[in-house]
């Protein structure tokens, strides 16, 4: 198996996956599947804010893939993403979903993030299993706010601290960020994105004192 960042190229496979998962189960929230030009649109969108997609592959092709997002839109959310993993049906059980999580979680810690979420159908055992394992600990538990196969749905919210107790090791989070994961030139991500997020940074640290000014 092997784990790598997706490529445009990737977004097929990484549509299969996913259609079949809403399809056959509850683990996604959604009923109606996604077609190719929306995970082409969602893919772009996770490039242009520099968060990774990662796929497993082996010679079989696209295995499985794991990403994350903002969790909330408000600024002050700006150090917490919630992330997202599937695994090909015929793939699961064989520790893909482990070596996803794994690979995904130092490059959150990379990026300066402080708290990954995962929300997880109260149904999917193997996916609370997983995170638990992962040092995931259970902080919600929303009771039939979802609805889907004619039934409602509990949904579970994990967390993990990726700067605390539990974090990717100091040594690796350093290696990550001295030497990134190999990309192909047309994949890096423009140097003008970075700027702009760290001046979005700034901004959104200083909206952030001025809301605290105002409370306390
Ligand atoms: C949930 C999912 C990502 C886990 O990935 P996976 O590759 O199947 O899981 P892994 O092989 O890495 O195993 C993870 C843990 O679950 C356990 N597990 C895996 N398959 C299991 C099964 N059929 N029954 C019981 N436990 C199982 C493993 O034992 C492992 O725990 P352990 O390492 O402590 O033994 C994957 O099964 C999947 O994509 N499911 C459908 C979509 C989904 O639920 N996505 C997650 C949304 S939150």
């Amino acid at each position: 198996m092997q784990l790598r960042d997706a490529v445009e190229d990737d977004v097929p496979g990484i549509l299969s996956i996913y259609n079949e998962v809403i399809t056959n189960s509850t683990a996604i929230y959604a009923e109606k599947a996604v077609t190719l030009d929306e995970r082409l649109a969602w893919f772009k969108l996770r490039r242009q804010q520099g968060y990774p997609v990662l796929i497993a592959s082996d010679d079989s092709g696209i295995i499985g893939f794991i990403s994350f997002g903002d969790f909330r839109a408000w600024p002050c959310y700006l150090h917490t993403v919630e992330h997202s993993v599937h695994v090909r049906a015929d793939r699961r059980g064989r520790s893909v979903g482990r070596a996803l999580m794994e690979a995904l979680i130092p490059r959150a810690s990379a990026l300066g993030k402080h708290v990954l979420i995962a929300g997880i159908d109260a149904d999917n055992v193997i996916s609370l299993k997983l995170h638990r394992s992962l040092g995931f600990e259970q902080v919600a538990h929303f009771r039939e706010v979802g609805r889907k196969f004619n039934r409602w749905l509990d949904l579970v919210f994990m967390q993990r601290f990726l700067d605390g107790p539990g974090a990717a090791p100091k040594s690796q989070l350093t290696r990550k960020l001295t030497s990134p994961p190999p990309l192909a030139d047309r994949e890096r991500p423009p140097t003008v994105i970075v700027l702009s997020l760290n001046e979005s940074l700034a901004g959104w640290r200083a909206a952030c004192d001025r809301a605290r000014a105002r409370v306390w």
